[in-house]
Formats: structure tokens, sequence, C-alpha cells
């Protein structure tokens, strides 16, 4: 039953059995921060229990709300094009997201990506806990600064620590990366250069695996 307004969060709807079958299934009904009123469904992590890298975004995007899945838009395509150069096959990969609900803003007919705030990251953490908990990753990559703050707090800096081992015990191995999104919000000219630069810490990643 959900506690108070004050404390509710995903740990009200985490499921007794510890499978992500049973994790997607509950995670689909959550209710534990106001953003499942604004996304059209909740987008759970995609990949195999098995997985020995695990990739931590933000939230999902406008197409992956219509589409149920993380990373399948403009961000998912330049992820994807990134771990092909970096010679990281998908298959072998889980990828989710620290927040699992769109959030938005209408701009017109768009809907504009906001982002999640302290308290929701909080509130959607059990879910990413216990991703981690059943995939049990060798290896976690985060990928931008809302990843790393849900995991390992606001003080983080993601740019500081770009292929390098992060002390952690979430994992074996921890680092983390920008997002990819910000290589397309970024400068055109700059694209080519930021691109070069990720796929060059996906270079380490693979090395870790
Ligand atoms: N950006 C993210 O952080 N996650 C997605 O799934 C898509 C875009
Ligand atoms: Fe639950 Fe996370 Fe969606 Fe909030 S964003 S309702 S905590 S799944």
């Amino acid at each position: 039953m959900a506690r108070s307004r004050a404390t509710v969060s995903a740990t009200d709807f985490l499921p007794e059995e510890l499978s992500l079958a049973a994790l997607r299934e509950a995670a689909a009904d959550c209710k534990g921060c106001t953003l499942w009123q604004l996304g059209t469904q909740t987008v759970f992590g995609e990949g195999a229990e098995s997985a020995s890298v695990m990739f931590v975004g933000e939230q999902p995007g406008d197409q992956e709300d219509r589409a149920g899945k993380p990373f399948v838009g403009p961000a998912g395509q330049l992820l994807d094009k990134a771990l092909v150069e970096a010679g990281i096959d998908r298959s072998t990969t889980y990828v989710t997201n620290a927040v699992k609900h769109f959030k938005w803003q209408a701009r017109g007919k768009r809907r504009i990506h906001q982002k999640p705030n302290s308290a929701e990251i909080t509130a959607c953490r059990p879910w990413l806990e216990a991703e981690l908990a059943v995939v049990r990753p060798h290896v976690l990559v985060l990928l931008g600064a809302v990843a790393a703050q849900s995991l390992l707090g606001r003080e983080f800096r993601v740019t500081q620590n770009r292929r390098k081992l992060i002390e952690s015990d979430l994992a074996e191995a921890v680092t983390a990366t920008i997002h990819p999104s910000a290589i397309l919000r970024g400068e055109p000219e700059r694209r080519e250069a930021e691109f070069d630069a990720f796929v060059d810490d996906l270079r380490f990643v693979a090395g870790l695996l």
C-alpha cells in the first residue's frame, strides 16, 4: 500500500519476485511520483538478464515514450552507432534510464523534454537498483549527469571522470561518460569531435569487458 504523499516512491510498487519480467510488469503500474500522469507508459530497461554491461541514461524521450522502449529515438541511434564503432555488441548490453517516465512540456504540437528533478530521480531509483540487483552487470556505464546523480550523488562530475574507473560497489567496474543527447544538442561543428570522444569512452568500456 502506498505510504503518505511525502514519502511515496517506486519502493511502494516493487514486486516480491526479483526478475526482469516481474519488475517490468510491476513498473507498468508505478505511481511512485507524479510523472506517470505525463508519460504514455513506463519505459522499462531492455536487454538480457545476463548482460555484462549496463548503460543508464536519463529518461525516455518523445519516441521512447511512444514505443515503450529505451533509446530508440535520435539519442538511441547515436548510441547504437557509437557502440558499433567501439566494437560492443548491443545484444550483450542492458540499457535503461534513471527515470522511467517521459517528462515534457507542450510547445505547440511538440512535446519538449524537461529534466527530471531530484525528487523524481530519487523516487524512481528503486527500479534502477532492482535492475542492477537482477542483471548484476560486470560494467556499469552512467550516461550523463542525471544517471550519475541518481547512483553517485549530486557532487559527481561526469566530464572530469570520463575514461576513468569510479570507486563504487555498484558493479565490478563503474564508469561515466556524456549523454549522447549532449552531442546532438551541441554546436554542429563540434559534433564529429564530440562523437569521436564518446566512441573513445565506449572503447574504454569495451576494454573492461
Ligand atoms: N535519452 C535517454 O536518456 N534515454 C532514452 O531512452 C532516450 C533518450
Ligand atoms: Fe514510477 Fe519512476 Fe514513473 Fe515516477 S517516473 S511514476 S517513480 S516509474
